[in-house]
């Protein structure tokens, strides 16, 4: 698109935003997304940043280029159900903006020239600190779903941790990754149902249990139902029922247990007590995923909770409008050194993930990106993003002047004032 293109598209969507017929809350943002396609990050006024959409994984120059391709290839509801937020996306969104309220304070005149990305983390040795964040529903996206995933990461030295409902079982997963997984727990609202699954996950050699504590009943997330809305396909061919249980007998980690008394997968009164009840399942460590202030962090310490991951479940939790990486400080603050703190949400580049190890996080968990990469080439696909994460993170260092990610500490980055 030409120059004037982009400013009659910018009047456009200025229009749209206006208009009193379409719901309030849609950004021109979000607008832009609908009606172009195109990520609002790479609207530069210039024809070299509108890039025709990659036919191959290798023509992608960030992670981003996966995006619309995947969108192309995924079914609209599928589409939605990974794109979505919470009502407007503000969180979404904000788990990206974040990032521009940090930045870096390169060194010069150091010897990189060699860089090692390898990190310990809880006693595992790992190629590098980005970890593969777990999602569900892999065979939404693509038909090889976690199966591409998993062969992906062992392809490119990447961490994995499976998702309670995801559609390959922790056996099959783990053995194509070629080493133990952590395995992400809702506990539903059935403690016999939890247990079988923890105890499962231990049997197949998962070291650590990720217990997401984000999520409650009924989230509100209207981007997954317009989606669903503009999918003309029979949705029941495969989605046979509403009932818990019924959805999920189909997911593998479900796989003969008694689901009749399962109504929820975030059970409202999952607290503390619970999180010790859950530890008392298996010797496995115990991670909470979606710990966001400092109160909890200290609570995580005081209740012997062995990391845990600074999470807003990418946006899908609350409308909360605060990133992630802003979160990170006051975690860290409550976890005062005696855990590992891991993060995730919005992260896309290098320097996304060089400023959160700079801040003080051990690892970065990423979603979407990878499932972008499922969706728009399978395996190949997954693999390209992770080794563009690995070579931006590796370029970010080497202009820093860190050989190691040990060396990145809070000196390499500022928050603007
Ligand atoms: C599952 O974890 C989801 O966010 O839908």
């Amino acid at each position: 698109m030409t120059g004037d293109g982009t400013a009659n598209r910018r009047q456009f969507l200025r229009f749209l935003a206006a208009s009193p017929l379409l719901p309030s809350g849609l950004s021109t943002d979000s607008l832009s997304r609908i009606f172009f396609g195109r990520d609002p990050e790479r609207a530069l006024d210039s024809v070299f940043q509108e890039p025709a959409l990659i036919t191959a994984p290798e023509q992608a120059l960030n992670v981003m280029d996966f995006e619309p391709v995947a969108r192309n290839a995924i079914p609209p509801a599928h589409w939605a159900y990974l794109a979505t937020g919470v009502d407007s996306d503000g969180t979404v969104r904000a788990n990206r903006e974040g990032f521009s309220r940090f930045a870096l304070r390169p060194r010069r005149l150091r010897d990189v020239s060699v860089i090692d990305t390898t990190t310990r983390v809880l006693g595992a040795s790992w190629e590098t600190p980005i970890f593969l964040s777990p999602t569900s529903s892999g065979k939404a996206f693509h038909p090889d779903g976690e199966m591409a995933v998993a062969r992906a990461a062992l392809a490119k030295g990447y961490h994995l941790v499976l998702s309670t409902v995801a559609t390959s079982s922790i056996e099959e997963v783990t053995e194509a990754r070629g080493a133990p997984v952590w395995f992400q727990l809702y506990p539903t609202n059935d403690w016999d149902v939890a247990r079988a699954m923890v105890q499962r996950a231990e049997r197949a050699g998962s070291p650590a249990l990720v217990v997401t504590v984000d999520l409650k009943e009924g989230s509100n997330r209207e981007t997954e139902v317009r989606g669903a809305r503009a999918d003309t396909r029979q949705c029941t061919a495969c989605h046979d029922s509403d009932r818990y249980a019924n959805r999920m007998r189909r997911k593998p980690m479900f796989s003969g247990l008694d689901l009749s008394r399962v109504t929820a997968l975030h059970p409202p009164v999952l607290t503390w007590e619970s999180i010790k009840r859950i530890r008392d399942m298996s010797r496995m460590k115990v991670i909470l995923k979606g710990i966001l202030t400092k109160e909890d962090a200290a609570l995580a310490v005081r209740h012997g909770i062995d990391a845990i991951v600074v999470s807003n479940h990418g946006g899908r939790a609350e409308d909360a409008n605060r990133s992630t990486v802003e979160a990170l400080p006051e975690v860290l603050e409550g976890a005062a050194g005696r855990m590992p703190v891991m993060i995730d949400g919005g992260f896309r580049r290098g320097t996304d993930v060089f400023k959160a190890l700079a801040l003080g996080a051990r690892g970065v968990g990423i979603g979407r990106p990878y499932l972008w990469g499922l969706g728009a080439f399978g395996q190949p696909g997954v693999e390209m993003v992770l080794e563009l994460l690995r070579r931006e993170l590796k370029t970010i260092m080497r202009q820093s002047g860190t050989r190691s990610i040990a060396e990145i500490d809070r000196g390499f980055v500022i928050r603007r004032s």
